[in-house]
């Protein structure tokens, strides 16, 4: 199943930044609230929004708030160097009071049960733990969290309350030794899962380790695309859209996202570099290449759902339900 529902325009919900507030060196945190004072929808730890910002900009934000407080979403944003725009008019434009759209809450990055969280951030990606951390101190599951940053002034929410609910270990660059990360996340068991967001490098080096782990048992979020060689797939690949009765060609060099929306057929998407998730399509027939930096290995193989804007095929026909 695709994780995310198609979004209506009347889905989009309208939100006004109630507060700013200087998390840590770059880093902004924001609070947004509903305009009439109404309750926003629900979500889960892991969960993410499409932020639409005045100027056009669109991204996507992991939501770092209480879950079980519906009064409003909090958000953290670091001022990225170089901005592709979104960062740069948080810090540089946005201000308190403005209306923003966003999509419902998404989530990529859910909590499975387990006996025992181990979670890894580093830097912003503390933000889609945070909650995690909430989740599993009410339902009294023990965990572990290490928090890498580049300095302390630079960790974002590294004295919030939630830390405390467990055992946390903070690494900083400029005072700490670097972290050994195979000795201190171990071996899982088969009732641990194991979640981690940051740099790339990081997450890459989990990958490796976790060719050793139980199945399934590592869970990660990317905030930057996955790096992919050459496409190994079809060079031009026929796609059936079954719903829409309609069938196009896709060449090297152009996405099954930009042939069908060229043929007419409107797909809701974002970040067109495969995380966010927003184009996932389910698939009827055919082997996608998945080139997304979203998908678990498990749904990867399953190949029931593709991001379009990204993914392509491993044979010359795909069949989607679009
Ligand atoms: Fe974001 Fe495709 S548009 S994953």
């Amino acid at each position: 199943m695709p994780h995310t529902a198609v979004e209506t325009p009347e889905q989009r919900l309208t939100l006004r930044v109630r507060a700013m507030r200087w998390e840590a060196a770059s880093v902004l945190a924001l609070e947004l609230d509903d305009p009439t004072g109404a309750e926003l929808p629900a979500w889960e730890p892991g969960a993410h929004i499409d932020l639409r910002f005045s100027n056009g900009v669109e991204r996507q934000y992991s939501l770092c708030s209480d879950p079980e407080d519906r009064s409003a979403y909090r958000i953290a944003v670091l001022a990225e160097s170089p901005s592709r725009g979104g960062s740069r008019y948080v810090h540089q434009s946005l201000r308190v009071g403005e209306i923003v759209t966003a999509s419902p809450p998404v989530n990529h990055f859910g909590l499975v049960p387990a006996d025992e969280y181990v979670f890894l951030a580093g830097g912003i990606g503390i933000t889609p733990i945070l909650p995690m951390l909430t989740d599993a101190t009410r339902r009294g599951i023990p965990w572990r969290l290490a928090y890498l940053g580049a300095a302390g002034e630079r960790m974002a929410f590294a004295s919030a309350p939630q830390l405390a609910g467990g055992e946390t270990l903070l690494v900083r660059r400029d005072v700490d030794d670097r972290l050994d990360l195979a000795g201190w996340v171990g071996t899982p068991g088969e009732r641990t899962a194991v979640y981690a967001c940051g740099p790339e490098r990081m997450l890459n080096a989990l990958e490796h380790l976790s060719a050793d782990w139980p199945r399934g048992a590592l869970h990660v979020e990317r905030f930057q695309a996955r790096t992919f060689g050459e496409s190994q797939g079809a060079e031009t690949f026929e796609v059936v859209a079954r719903r829409s009765d309609l069938v196009v060609t896709v060449d090297r060099g152009c996405s099954i996202l930009e042939m069908l929306e060229n043929a007419g057929i409107g797909v809701p998407s974002s970040c067109l570099e495969g995380v966010c998730g927003t184009c996932e399509t389910a698939v009827i027939d055919g082997a996608p290449e998945h080139r997304d930096s979203i998908l678990t290995p498990d749904e990867r193989e399953s190949n029931e759902t593709m991001m379009i804007c990204v993914s392509r095929s491993l044979g010359d026909r795909l069949v989607l339900d679009i």
